[in-house]
């Protein structure tokens, strides 16, 4: 069988806001990340995903789409659209671009004639509402002039379509085609599991992220997807889809990547499982037992970034753990997301001034949450300030940068070989060279208390997740360590590829 490309592909998160602004605007966009292709080439990634950048409000940066089919201003046109597909294409990186349809902006003409009275079966208008919770704090459900209220999973800027309505699975069919025949080699489907509501909108108890509730994974979802698998395998490149799934239940994941629907399912386990060899093993067992095409993730713009996860009060632990899971992730069968700047090794910005806040999620919990700017802030380039690089002349950009950005930036890191970013290169140039060439399983070894060791063909993979040195295996080589080994010891917190 030929390995589709996405099988064993490390594709980049691109956080379109905040990763290069070409415009001087103080806000990234699509000729800022055309600029910076080279750097991802030379990082050793496959492909891209893109983050909105359609016209929006930015009532939710972007994720609040009100024309499907086009570029926002802030981002740039679709003509720099094009150019930056070309330019990808001819660097071998895939562009993924990301699809929201679970909701639209309320400044969507869809729903600015429903609030006219026009189509609000496009909506889910109700006169008398349930119980539901937002996601973002507060109730789902807005009032609007004439007594109606409209569902919104998310900021009351994000009215919920109603996909009961054969118009809106049409749309999307069609939006879809619209990327598709401007060369996108896929998409990312926000909220994958959400689009179906049960009928009668009953009650619920349990409010958060399930793959099967009243609010979230109704079966009819899977159709949906099944249409536009149709659709994508009519296109020549292997087009394919990554839907955003969270649940606890690998199970439930599984359903979205049968045979017949989505290509791949982000894999939220190890991302939620604490720093524990035992929680490893059974986030990877239960992955790889489940799904066809696994998916890794350890970071990305909605979480706590995974450095600042991993942090104990010894300083250097969380960096450390950070180099050793992703060395780790790299070695399993499946396809890794990488989210901007954790090659850098960047932290969590956990002290962002109230004012400077621009999440829907810290003002609609009325500050209570402190939402997700700290994961957002923009990419630190060179070491100058105003910006670090991230914007031309001297313009701040939209989140401001805390001043360790400095020692963080690419220029400050390049040509380093300890440094966070020398390593993902040589991971990223060792996993291109190696973990392909070999077979889609893993085998467990025996291993010291508190590490795991697994090989897969000719590779050793070891993890100490510890608090004491353990014996490596026996090996021939090192390949390739997070950190400094002891010797034949590999300390706590790293990681290690021997071969045999
Ligand atoms: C997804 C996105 C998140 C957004 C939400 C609503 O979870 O990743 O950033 O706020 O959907 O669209």
């Amino acid at each position: 069988m030929d390995i589709p490309w996405w099988r064993d592909a490390v594709v980049y998160e691109i956080y379109v806001r905040s990763f290069a602004d070409a415009s001087g605007d103080g806000v990234g966009d699509l000729a800022g990340v055309r600029e910076h292709l080279p750097y991802l080439r030379r990082l050793g990634v496959d492909a891209i995903w893109l983050t909105p950048f359609y016209p929006s409000p930015m009532a939710d940066g972007g994720y609040d789409v009100a024309d499907y089919r086009d570029v926002d201003p802030l981002f740039g046109s679709l003509t720099d659209f094009d150019a930056l597909v070309a330019d990808a294409h001819e660097l071998g990186l895939r562009v993924l671009v990301d699809i929201v349809p679970n909701h639209s902006s309320s400044e969507h003409p869809w729903f600015q004639a429903a609030l006219r009275g026009e189509g609000r079966d496009r909506y889910i208008f109700r006169d008398t509402i349930n119980n539901w919770q937002s996601t973002f704090s507060g109730p789902a459900w807005t009032q609007v002039a004439d007594g109606q209220y409209y569902l919104h999973l998310f900021a009351p800027e994000q009215p919920d379509f109603n996909w009961r309505n054969p118009e809106v699975h049409q749309e999307f069919l069609d939006i879809l085609r619209f990327w598709l025949d401007r060369g996108v080699d896929g998409f990312r489907i926000d909220v994958a599991m959400g689009l179906y509501k049960a009928e009668g909108l009953p009650d619920v108890g349990d409010q958060s992220f399930k793959a099967v509730s009243p609010v979230w994974g109704q079966p009819e979802v899977h159709n949906v997807y099944r249409d536009w698998r149709r659709l994508l395998d009519g296109y020549p490149g292997e087009r394919m889809a990554v839907g955003e799934v969270w649940t606890d239940s690998p199970e439930d994941l599984a359903l979205y990547v049968r045979p017949d629907e989505l290509q791949q399912s982000f894999n939220f386990a190890w991302l939620q499982a604490p720093w524990s060899p035992t929680a490893f093993k059974k986030v990877i067992d239960d992955t790889l037992g489940t799904v066809p095409f696994a998916t890794w993730v350890l970071s990305n713009h909605d979480v706590v970034r995974h450095r600042t996860r991993y942090e104990t009060a010894d300083p250097g632990t969380g960096l450390a753990r950070a180099r050793a899971a992703l060395l780790t992730m790299l070695a399993l069968p499946g396809s890794a997301y990488l989210y901007q700047g954790e090659e850098l090794g960047l932290p969590e910005v956990t002290d962002l001034p109230a004012e400077a806040r621009q999440d829907p999620v810290f003002f609609q919990s009325e500050g209570k949450l402190p939402g997700r700017d700290g994961c957002r802030v923009p990419i630190p380039w060179t070491v100058d300030t105003p910006s670090y690089g991230f914007s031309p002349g001297g313009v701040e950009p939209w989140l401001p940068q805390p001043a360790t950005f400095a020692e963080l930036s690419v220029e400050k890191q390049e040509g380093d070989a300890d440094s966070t970013l020398e390593f993902y290169r040589r991971a990223l140039a060792c996993h291109r060279d190696l973990v392909r060439e070999i077979p889609y399983t893993l085998e467990w070894q025996a291993s010291p208390e508190g590490a795991l060791f697994f090989t897969r063909g000719p590779v050793i993979c070891a993890i100490n997740c510890g608090t004491h040195p353990v014996r490596l295996p026996e090996h021939d080589t090192v390949l390739l360590a997070s950190g400094p080994l002891k010797g034949s010891l590999l300390p706590p917190d790293t990681a290690v590829w021997l071969s045999s």
